[in-house]
């Protein structure tokens, strides 16, 4: 009788004092995985009986303790013990106390190591899916908005300086590219995640003939590692999610913190619904936008878990190292944030309400049509640079008067320029200077209807996983 009761205590002569033991367990994060690690055990223990490694009564008897497991996981019965380390060891052990001394047959041609890669695997492709959805859904919100404000005009800004008048659907178009290019990237990741390492054994594979091709096709998987040292210390998958999250959460973020302004007083673009503001303790008038803050500043820790990773990944030898074990909690966290902050971003995006008149009136007090004017002397002939010093300077004489170029006369224009004619006022109206911009992807009416159009095909598509 060894003195270490542990799955793996035949060698020890001691075992490990509880706060050392605590240090090393997995188990408080890792029941994430119980799901996909009996599922696992079910097709490496339907594998083990096809393949003659085990008998078929005493495979069936495993399957059947199992099963019986996935369903008290599944009510929520299973106890989860710290002295049995993580979700492998707590399911073995369970899974003993369900069917007796045959648990202990599971484990053979297989390892802790291509077990644990095996969950994560399972627990990532579901997350994609997921995700992906998420996202979809987050897409079609942003292209049901920006068809409503097709003819929204709103200032456009270089430096956070009124630069020209867009569409506020052209703006919100312009959110919707980002979150495609996201959502290829996560389908991109499925490729990754959706290999089976398992049969990879400890390290090395193993003696037993074991059917890997059969365990993968029982996963679901579309593929199989083919080196065994890469199947159990590949992180990559986990990785290029962290890394696709940090990319969601940087667009997601700039989305917010633009609401964030829109909804200040200096602004009042949008008027956020109750539903996703909150009030303050102290200042009765106050309503805040604490969810669009909330998703800029979880930012910061889905950076965190992309960087946390890769430098636990940077110096690790091949092949399972227990550094290995920390790739979980920050994978966990970066699909539990990047899920809600998109559901979130998507309600407020559907249920705010947006200021039309006052996005399009702080338009028609400021300079935003002075490349209209240059335009449109460049275009009657006059050399771009020089027509560009001519505005520059009715915009420094309009400023100290107190005016905007719209309400120069006809007369004063005529005497700047004798190109200049009636029609100048048409041009610099802000709606017009939007029309106009027809070049392909501009910021022209038709433009935006053409990239809405293209938008909503490729949602109806869906993306590729
Ligand atoms: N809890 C471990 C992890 O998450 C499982 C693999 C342990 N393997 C080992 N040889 N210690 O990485």
């Amino acid at each position: 009788m060894t003195t270490n009761q542990k799955l793996w205590g035949g060698r020890f002569e001691a075992s490990l004092e509880d706060w050392v033991e605590e240090f090393g367990a997995s188990i408080r994060f890792d029941q994430k995985l119980a799901k996909y690690d009996i599922l696992g055990s079910i097709a490496h223990v339907t594998m083990l009986g096809t393949t003659g490694i085990l008998p078929a009564d005493e495979v069936e008897q495993i399957k059947g303790g199992l099963k019986s497991l996935l369903a008290k996981h599944d009510q929520g019965q299973l106890v989860f013990d710290v002295s049995n380390e993580d979700i492998h060891m707590n399911i073995e052990s369970l899974l003993t106390a369900e069917i007796g001394p045959v648990a202990g047959k599971l484990h053979t041609a297989r390892s802790r190591n291509d077990q644990v890669a095996t969950d994560m695997h399972l627990y990532l492709k579901d997350k994609l899916s997921e995700v992906l959805e998420k996202l979809g859904r987050l897409q079609e919100v942003l292209v049901s908005v920006a068809e409503d404000h097709v003819e929204t005009i709103m200032p456009g800004y270089t430096h956070l300086q009124h630069a020209q008048p867009i569409s506020f659907g052209h703006h919100l178009m312009a959110y919707y590219s980002m979150f495609k290019r996201d959502s290829e990237r996560f389908a991109f990741n499925q490729k990754h995640a959706d290999l089976s390492p398992l049969g990879a054994a400890a390290l090395a594979g193993t003696t037993f003939p074991i059917d890997r091709q059969e365990t993968s096709d029982l996963m679901g998987f579309e593929s199989l590692y083919r080196n065994s040292l890469d199947a159990v210390s590949d992180r990559d998958f986990i990785l290029e999610f962290l890394s696709n999250g940090s990319l969601l959460m940087m667009h997601m973020s700039r989305l917010c913190e633009e609401i964030i302004s829109w909804c200040s007083h200096e602004y009042q673009f949008v008027t956020l619904s109750d539903t996703f503001s909150t009030g303050s303790s102290i200042m009765p008038q106050k309503k805040n936008p604490d969810m669009a803050e909330l998703i800029r500043g979880k930012t910061g820790r889905v950076y965190g878990n992309l960087f946390g990773l890769l430098t636990v990944m940077k110096s690790l030898p091949l092949a399972y190292n227990k550094d290995l074990q920390e790739d979980k909690e920050g994978m966990f966290d970066t699909a539990e944030t990047i899920t809600v902050a998109i559901d979130i971003l998507a309600g407020m995006l559907s249920s705010m309400t947006v200021n039309t008149a006052k996005m399009a009136k702080s338009t028609e007090q400021d300079f935003s049509n002075a490349t209209e004017l240059a335009d449109y002397l460049a275009d009657k002939g006059l050399p771009f640079r020089q027509a560009h010093e001519i505005v520059g300077k009715l915009v420094l004489e309009c400023s100290k008067a107190g005016h905007f170029l719209q309400d120069v006369s006809l007369e004063d224009y005529q005497a700047i320029s004798p190109l200049i004619e009636q029609d100048i006022y048409d041009v610099l109206a802000s709606k017009t200077a939007v029309q106009r911009r027809q070049s392909i992807g501009g910021t022209g009416f038709d433009q935006v209807r053409w990239q809405i159009s293209l938008a909503k095909e490729d949602l109806a598509q869906g993306v590729k996983q």
